[in-house]
């Protein structure tokens, strides 16, 4: 089915559907696990030591023969050295979130290494192409963990009409082989998802937090921390009843420790961390492995297209 399909091409990869980094919780087991079933899986660096980020790619080296891509949260402060591992590792392609990459380019586009940045509205999609990006992902506000202000639907179509040179990879309630299938018909490349891959048996948040994300209906899904300027999509709980408790009594947004917000791989508890969700869980209702939820989705946007 893929055979011609341009991102494949870009990424050497045999199904346009890569797992979308997620900051501190996808490393190498379910990286490889996601290259493995033919998708790419990307290592999620957040705000996370750079000594924790050299050692994924060398486990996920292990594991995988395949390719795999590194998504650099650009808060991180050393970011600088981040970007030296990934270069001296020769990781050959980086996602990049949370801020501005452009500055970024000049050492990646030296190193040959493909920069696919995700951003929230088609202007900043033009943006990227027009700075040398090899690709851009429009996410949106449908995805779990920060989100913009457009919806997948709407951001698909605007930014492929803006877009003459690079390829255009779908984020945010993407989860089954029709919300893809959706996708690729607005005018994606390429597909990724986070949400879906939180449920997967190779993720290593715990069988708690899984299990929140099967059992979520839509009235479970939050957007907390408007205020600072960086909303979160989260499933409901303690912490997410905190914050908007924080809101109310008109918290400076400095009171929000960022690194209680980035993801973190935690025990069993489900009340105390952010449990970072996308709008999503509410169609997933199982936990499977990366290979079946792969090939599981091909086989879907296969039988989608026979009946258009
Ligand atoms: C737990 C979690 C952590 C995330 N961390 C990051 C991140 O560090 N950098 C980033 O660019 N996107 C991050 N994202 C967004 C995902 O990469 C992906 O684009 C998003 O999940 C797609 O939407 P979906 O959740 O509807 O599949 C995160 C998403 C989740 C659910």
């Amino acid at each position: 089915m893929f055979e011609n399909n341009k991102i494949c091409q870009l990424l050497n990869i045999k199904y346009p559907i890569i797992q979308g980094g997620m900051a501190g919780i996808s490393e190498s087991q379910l990286v490889s696990a996601v290259s493995n079933a033919g998708g790419l899986g990307t290592i999620g660096s957040g705000l996370m030591p750079v000594s924790w980020l050299e050692e994924e790619i060398k486990k996920t080296r292990e594991l995988t023969k395949n390719p795999f891509a590194i998504n650099l949260f650009l808060q991180n402060p050393k970011i600088e050295e981040l970007v030296k591992v990934i270069i001296k590792n020769r990781v050959e392609i980086v996602f990049t979130g949370g801020g501005n990459p452009l500055p970024l380019f000049p050492y990646f586009q030296a190193a040959g290494i493909k920069i696919i940045p995700v951003v929230p509205s088609p202007r900043l999609a033009k943006k990227m192409e027009e700075n040398g990006a090899d690709g851009v992902v429009v996410e949106g506000l449908e995805a779990g963990g920060h989100i913009g202000q457009n919806t997948t639907l709407c951001l698909i179509p605007q930014a492929k009409s803006l877009l003459k040179n690079i390829l255009l990879i779908a984020a945010g309630g993407i989860y089954d082989g029709k919300t893809a299938a959706a996708a690729f018909l607005l005018g994606a490349d390429g597909i990724q998802m986070g949400t879906r891959f939180l449920a997967s048996i190779e993720c290593k948040i715990s069988e708690s937090y899984k299990k929140k994300i099967i059992e979520a209906t839509a009235d479970d899904i939050d957007v907390v921390l408007r205020f600072t300027g960086h909303p979160l999509r989260v499933i409901k709980n303690q912490w997410s009843e905190e914050m908007k408790k924080l809101e109310e009594r008109g918290a400076f947004p400095e009171e929000i420790k960022a690194e209680k917000i980035a993801g973190s791989l935690g025990g069993e508890d489900v009340e105390g961390i952010p449990l970072l969700s996308g709008l999503s869980a509410a169609g997933i209702k199982e936990i499977k492995n990366c290979q079946e939820i792969i090939a599981e989705i091909v086989k879907e946007i296969e039988n989608s297209f026979k009946v258009i």
